[in-house]
């Protein structure tokens, strides 16, 4: 479509502007969107500038319920800062209770889809919510769960998921939520690092039609762990071996729990939850997040980002695996109590329309997705949209990766039908909420550009340095969000390196590449770190170079992201075999296979090259760069420093390179 006609198709443009080429499309909010907007001033930026600490204050007091008020609102001393210091509150209360409070019992909090078209959607309210996380709460008690004890939770997308993770919130249990779709191995080394104590996890459940059995992932994942309870929802019926003494029925021990139980009075900077994620490290490391500031910020980010009020259906399309999902498929929504929907299947299925049916049958007005999953559904064409009447969407939003020109226009137009501004939120799972994007009423709306820091933080571009730059990398600057991460998990050198050390403790690194775009945005370019997002999916090449090494026919692997155009990355593995083992095709779809089984499906390569050498310095490193040019037929560049720069010939025709040379 043309550029001319696509902006007479917006009815909300107000402003055109002609940037460098890709910058061409900015949109404004319309006179309508501004006048629901609970933000449209944009002096708002400004006025929480001059005193980032007192607005965080005042929205945290405004925010939440605190059973004590803090004494300090920010202290830092880097790389750690604390936020609402003596502040003593429980987000489960704030999620639930406040609202059966507000005489708000009746309204519903989850909407809850299931895979199978035979089975009926589930509508839980706020008074059903707030019965189960109190039932739940006393099992895990009852299963000898105490303040500050881990729980490892490993659920698909059903309403237990946020029923067992605001039940540990109100005993003051730490959450660990795995990924369904993760490996028994995966899961192992979680619950290992985490030493949770019990597994809140379900028979099985549905993946594009199939039954996928959870438990037996589950049974092997626990074992050698400090888990000595497992908690087993019924959810899809298949049979299941439960042990003796130490596997439960979930529904048996709810039938039986207490109906009520107090939450727990929690300190502001009290752990909440752990969230494994992936680094430059072999293994995952576990990201903490601390009560008062997590609540704070998401509280605002959803209420603010997403615009809701009393009348919105949100929906966030993420799994509860990801931060995305404990953010705002989970706290943010229950916080400012509103109707939220969750669907535990895959998008395309049984139809490829499925997304659309569910919006246009539950009238779902706010839409949050990834762009990897706009990306699938350009490339099935704009007649499965038009199938259905999306008219109850009134706004957009996307997260996860940096979001292309083409899948932007494209899901503005077909599934925002030209109305809906798109907000693209930057953020990680470090940073607890989303930090850098549009607001709905202030805007602009720039394809490929997230947009301004969210109002009381503060981002820049900047050089190895440390000085600010129109094309570099990401750091944040004092005040650290609230929500931001308060470590990692019993790795705090890690910590440390990761995040502080570039900058010397005074700016946190994001590990992101980004440059200054008009309008005071800032457009996010990805990782420049050897962290890839494969479908929106955090992995490290390290993570997989680690699964694949432990093969034993394997000697050596470098794991590289090629660029792929749904997925936005995907891993490829180049392979040094042992000594004696032959090369063959068999050999090479094994490993993929290997690589599902250790790390979960979406992390398989989507090749394996078994070469007899890797491009290697002198000092031994392996020049990601030039496997990674062999990969995007990009000039290979300088193989002087190479210490085998005969390794290059003959990889470019293993992988069948066609560049420059
Ligand atoms: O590279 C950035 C990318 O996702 C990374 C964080 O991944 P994760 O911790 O899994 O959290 C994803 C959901 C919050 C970031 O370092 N990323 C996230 N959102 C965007 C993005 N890149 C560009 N634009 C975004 N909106």
């Amino acid at each position: 479509m043309g550029a001319e006609k696509l902006k007479s198709r917006v009815d909300f443009v107000q402003k055109w502007v002609v940037e460098d080429p890709k910058e061409k499309y900015v949109w404004w909010p319309s006179e309508e969107m501004k006048r629901r907007a609970w933000v449209s001033d944009p002096s708002i930026y400004e006025r929480a500038a001059k005193d980032p600490v007192a607005f965080w204050g005042k929205l945290a007091a405004e925010g939440l319920e605190w059973f004590k008020k803090w004494d300090t609102t920010y202290v830092e001393n880097p790389p750690y800062f604390k936020w609402f210091v003596g502040g003593k509150l429980n987000i489960c209360y704030n999620a639930v209770d406040r609202h059966l409070k507000a005489g708000k019992g009746d309204k519903v909090a989850i909407i809850w889809v299931p895979e199978p078209i035979e089975e009926s959607p589930r509508k839980i309210t706020y008074k059903e919510l707030h019965d189960q996380v109190n039932r739940f709460a006393n099992v895990l008690k009852s299963l000898g769960v105490k303040r500050g004890d881990r729980v490892g939770i490993y659920l698909p997308l059903i309403p237990e998921v946020q029923i067992a993770m605001l039940a540990c919130a109100r005993i003051g249990a730490v959450h660990s939520v795995v990924f369904s779709a993760f490996s028994s191995d995966s899961l192992r080394v979680r619950l290992e690092d985490a030493g949770a104590k019990v597994l809140v996890t379900a028979d099985g459940y549905y993946r594009r039609g199939k039954l996928v059995d959870l438990k037996a992932s589950a049974d092997e994942g626990v074992k050698g762990t400090s888990v000595e309870k497992v908690v087993v929802v019924k959810r899809a019926g298949n049979e299941v071996n439960m042990v003796e003494g130490r596997d439960r029925w979930w529904h048996e021990l709810m039938e039986k729990a207490e109906p009520s139980c107090e939450p727990e009075v929690m300190d502001a900077e009290d752990m909440l939850y752990l969230l494994y994620t992936s680094g430059t490290t072999g293994r995952p490391k576990g990201v903490i997040h601390t009560t008062g500031g997590y609540a704070t910020q998401v509280y605002w980010t959803t209420k603010w980002v997403f615009d809701l009020h009393d009348d919105d259906l949100f929906w966030c399309t993420s799994d509860i695996g990801w931060v995305t999902g404990h953010s705002y498929a989970c706290y943010g929504p229950l916080l400012n109590g509103i109707s939220m929907l969750i669907y535990e299947g895959s998008p395309d299925y049984p139809t490829p329309d499925r997304w659309w049916e569910i919006i246009e049958q539950h009238k779902v007005t706010v839409f949050y997705t990834a762009p990897t999953a706009i990306r699938m559904f350009v490339g099935l064409g704009e007649a499965l949209p038009k199938k259905h009447n999306l008219s109850s969407l009134r706004l957009l939003g996307t997260v996860g990766e940096p979001i292309d020109m083409e899948a932007w226009l494209w899901y503005f137009n077909n599934i925002g039908g030209g109305r809906c501004p798109i907000t693209d939120t930057w953020w990680q799972t470090e940073t607890g909420g989303t930090l850098i994007m549009s607001l709905p009423g202030v805007g602009p709306f720039m394809p490929t550009v997230a947009g301004r820091s969210f109002p009381g933080t503060r981002h820049e571009v900047m050089d190895e340095d440390g000085s600010p730059t129109p094309v570099g990398y990401l750091v944040q600057l004092s005040p650290f969000g609230p929500g931001m991460l308060r470590g990692l998990y019993k790795a705090d050198d890690k910590y440390r390196e990761t995040y502080w050390s570039r900058y010397r403790n005074q700016f946190y690194f994001t590990g992101d590449g980004a440059r200054r775009a008009s309008h005071g945005c800032i457009r996010v370019t990805g990782r420049v770190d050897d962290v890839m997002k494969v479908a929106g999916h955090r992995l490290s090449t390290a993570e997989l170079e680690d699964a694949m090494n432990r093969h034993a026919a394997v000697s050596e692997s470098a794991v590289i992201p090629k660029p792929h155009p749904i997925k936005g990355e995907t891993p490829v593995a180049y392979v040094i075999l042992k000594k004696g083992v032959a090369p063959s095709d068999e050999l090479a779809k094994e490993l993929v296979a290997h690589i599902g089984k250790v790390v979960g499906p979406i992390a398989k390569p989507e090749q394996v090259f078994i070469v007899e050498e890797l491009p290697k310095t002198r000092s031994g490193k392996i020049m990601r760069r030039i496997l990674k040019a062999l990969l995007t037929n990009d000039p290979i560049g300088d193989t002087s420093t190479l210490f085998n720069p005969e390794s290059v010939e003959s990889l470019k025709k293993k992988v069948g390179y066609t560049g420059p040379g």
